[in-house]
């Protein structure tokens, strides 16, 4: 593995090393040391998670980052190209981490530089590293990637979570429930991709009816940003709202998951329930990447 841009670059085995190790980091099993190593954080979009945990998973492993908010303060302004940017930045680091809203930004970095580039989120493609701490944290709370029945709900057609996580879970034995408003069901491409591999699907519309045979729930916000028309997106904005009445007759190892930032579609007061999994799953990201960056570094 010498860069992360897609699910679709990596190999069972491969994801599931990343697993593996990052379960030994969180267990005390492995500290990978990075001392004197440098990670720049590239991020031309907002971010909470993702830049901070990415910065955390550094810092725990005693190396360092500097970090990119945006092109407002650099010399893109006087007219430098995104390449020679980039290929600057390598002069300084050891390891790429990138955020753009541009489609395939991160496989453009990996190919103008020379140093490993890990995809943080590029527009509504793919983001990687959020599906392999999924991942990870659906074994932790299921014990088994294995025969699971897994909900999608939310902005399914902008969602880069969603794309990067059908694809990773297409490697074992799961089932799909996609649950969207009509205008944002899952690509084309994606489902087509799933049925290649036997993993079958089925789409509706509400997500009441359609969780009680869950083990998994992963709702995504319907994100504003990504909707070229603004009335396309009042059409769907308050799609869904999750609330606890709705959990009444879930299965006891039901879980809920969201890659975050939510906004209005799971109800605060599902929060103080056993089935919320999400702000657990966000410190999982620190595992999962230092895992994979001490894997690319190979520093494990
Ligand atoms: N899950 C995720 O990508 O969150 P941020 O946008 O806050 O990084």
């Amino acid at each position: 593995m010498e860069n992360l841009i897609s699910m679709r670059d990596l190999s069972k085995e491969e994801t599931l090393d990343i697993l593996k190790n990052a379960e030994n980091i969180e267990k005390g099993r492995s500290l990978p040391n990075l001392q004197g190593k440098l990670a720049a954080l590239l991020f031309f979009e907002p971010s909470t998670r993702t830049q901070f945990s990415f910065d955390t998973a550094m810092k725990r492993m005693n190396g360092n980052t500097i970090i990119m908010s945006g092109s407002k303060h650099t010399s893109q302004q006087k007219g430098e190209t995104f390449a020679d940017t980039l290929k600057t930045i390598a002069q300084y680091s050891d390891i790429i981490i990138i955020r753009s809203p541009i489609e395939g930004s991160a496989r453009f970095a990996a190919e103008v530089v020379d140093i490993p580039v890990v995809n943080a989120g590029d527009g509504s493609n793919q983001h990687p590293t959020q599906a392999l701490l999924d991942l990870y944290s659906i074994k932790k709370t299921q014990g088994t990637l294995e025969n699971l029945k897994i909900g999608l709900a939310g902005d399914l057609r902008f969602g880069r979570t969603v794309h990067s996580l059908a694809q990773a879970l297409s490697n074992f034995n799961v089932e799909f429930e996609f649950i969207s408003p009509s205008f944002l069901q899952m690509p084309k491409n994606i489902k087509e991709d799933l049925l290649d591999k036997n993993i079958s699907f089925e789409e509706s519309t509400e997500i009441e009816g359609n969780i009680n045979d869950l083990d998994i729930l992963y709702v995504t916000r319907i994100q504003k940003e990504r909707f070229a028309d603004p009335e396309d997106f009042e059409k769907v904005k308050n799609s869904y709202v999750l609330k606890k009445n709705m959990l009444d007759d879930v299965k006891n190892n039901f879980r809920i998951m969201h890659p975050l930032p939510r906004v209005n579609e799971i109800d605060t007061e599902v929060d103080n329930t056993k089935y919320a999994y999400y702000f657990t799953q966000a410190k999982n990201g620190v595992f999962t990447r230092q895992s994979i960056i001490s894997m690319l570094l190979g520093e494990v």
